[in-house]
């Protein structure tokens, strides 16, 4: 056993106490039935990240209604015939010290395709996505007070499935980031315009989702620490803080920091982008796209791969320089994500004051004991090469890691932990 790490320091997240300081960000699962309603396969994804220990696991984000579906078989909180599915996820985590966490979304124009008796994909703004080529209505001001409901009745139902907590999904250029960003709110309304605007509908929401859960329940935001809009009017870094500062004082219990919206492309996830286009149009979210998209998309693909990756490449901690902006100038707890696979990276962004804790989503995807082999220093642990190829199905095929070579290690090292009933650190042998 090596020297105690301050990633197994303790953090308090509201009245939550979290063993260590290592999380697992949101990745949409895309493993349930079309309905949403949670899988075995669902949970098999789970097991071993709750096996290892890891002190907080944050779901891929969970539709609040069918109008915020954002991806064929992703997984939903939005009525209560799904509470025992959700119910029986929470289960994997009894008799460990493991919380699990509620992400909670509505994609706004980031949807392929409506869910079945959705009549229309909706907005800040009638401001098309170029990704995905949807076009949006503007949500009006009479639909708002439902939108808001909807995140507050999951909330609801997040507690009554026995979750820890929830985390309100606020960045990557979902609905309520949509509307803080200038780009995509040209809304004149009292939602649009000036930041206190744009920042409105996310307060009305946390405000509501603090209500509706009581002065206890671990509310936890998910935020852009910059839009990454070069050329589009994308929220500042500046404007960001101040929001935070409002999640603040309106009860949010921690922030941890991403970036980018789909239309930033590659700015959220960062990393190798060769072959992208070609398996997204084929077995991901591009498939379902009109010929004509599917024709750009072959087209110049390779040339967006090529820029894309050297624009971009996979570095640790890409969303730090933001993140630190944030722990200068609140006093709740500061998470990030982005890029962090080693113990040296993670411990360095923590133990400089720059950030409280740190996230990570394809390092855990590759490997999902990374919180014990970070600390155990294990030899035979998979590394993620960031070469996006499960981002890349994403849409059209389960959330995994697609580096044949990756996954075979992988599965070798989750059945040796299991056959050797090897413990995570901080925690005897069970
Ligand atoms: C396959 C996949 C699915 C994702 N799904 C979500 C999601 O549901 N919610 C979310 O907030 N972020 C999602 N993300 C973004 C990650 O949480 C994270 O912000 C981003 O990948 C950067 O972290 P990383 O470098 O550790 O992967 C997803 C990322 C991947 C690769
Ligand atoms: S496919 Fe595997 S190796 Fe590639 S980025 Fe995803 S998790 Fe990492």
């Amino acid at each position: 056993m090596t020297e105690r790490s301050v990633l197994e320091t303790p953090l308090s997240i509201g009245s939550m106490t979290l063993r260590g300081r290592l999380f697992k960000s949101a990745t949409s699962e895309t493993r349930s039935t079309a309905g949403g309603f949670v899988t075995d396969e669902l949970l098999r994804f789970y097991e071993p990240i709750v096996e290892a220990g890891t002190p907080m696991i944050v779901t891929g984000n969970l539709f609040v209604s069918a109008q915020g579906k954002s991806a064929g078989h992703q997984a939903g909180i939005d009525a209560d015939d799904k509470l025992p599915g959700l119910r029986d996820w929470v289960a994997l985590t009894h008799g460990r010290d493991v919380k699990l966490i509620a992400q909670l979304n509505h994609g706004g124009r980031q949807i392929a395709s409506p869910a079945p008796g959705v009549d229309r994909i909706v907005s800040a703004s009638a401001v098309r996505e170029p990704m995905l080529g949807t076009k949006p209505s503007p949500l009006r001001a009479d639909e708002i007070p439902t939108v808001v409901e909807s995140f507050a009745a999951a909330a609801a139902r997040a507690r009554q499935a026995g979750f820890h907590g929830v985390q309100i999904h606020a960045a990557h250029g979902y609905l309520l980031n949509q509307f803080l960003t200038p780009h995509t709110n040209r809304r004149t309304d009292r939602y649009g315009g000036s930041l206190d605007n744009r920042a409105r509908l996310l307060l009305e929401v946390l405000r509501s989702v603090r209500s509706r859960l009581g002065e206890d329940y671990p509310i936890l935001i998910k935020l852009n620490g910059t839009d990454d809009l070069p050329l589009r009017a994308g929220a500042t870094t500046d404007e960001l803080v101040r929001v935070a500062k409002w999640l603040q004082d309106e009860g949010a219990d921690s922030i941890e920091i991403s970036r980018g919206h789909y239309e930033s492309w590659p700015g959220t996830i960062q990393g190798r982008y060769k072959g992208f286009f070609h398996a997204s149009l084929t077995v991901g979210s591009g498939r379902d796209m009109s010929a004509g998209q599917k024709a750009f998309g072959r087209a110049l693909g390779p040339v967006f791969e090529y820029v894309a990756g050297r624009l971009r490449p996979p570095v640790e901690g890409f969303n730090l320089p933001q993140a630190q902006r944030f722990t200068d100038a609140l006093d709740i707890p500061i998470i990030c994500v982005g890029g962090f696979h080693t113990r040296r990276a993670m411990e360095t962004a923590i133990d400089s004051g720059k950030v409280d804790a740190v996230s990570a989503a394809r390092a855990m995807i590759a490997n999902p004991h990374l919180y014990r082999t970070v600390l155990q220093e294990t030899s035979d642990a998979p590394d993620c090469a960031y070469c996006n190829s499960c981002i890349a199905r994403h849409g059209g095929m389960p959330i995994d890691c697609y580096s044949d070579e990756i996954r075979y290690t992988r599965d070798l090292m989750i059945d040796r932990y299991r056959r050797e009933s090897i413990a995570p650190p901080g925690i005897g042998n069970q």
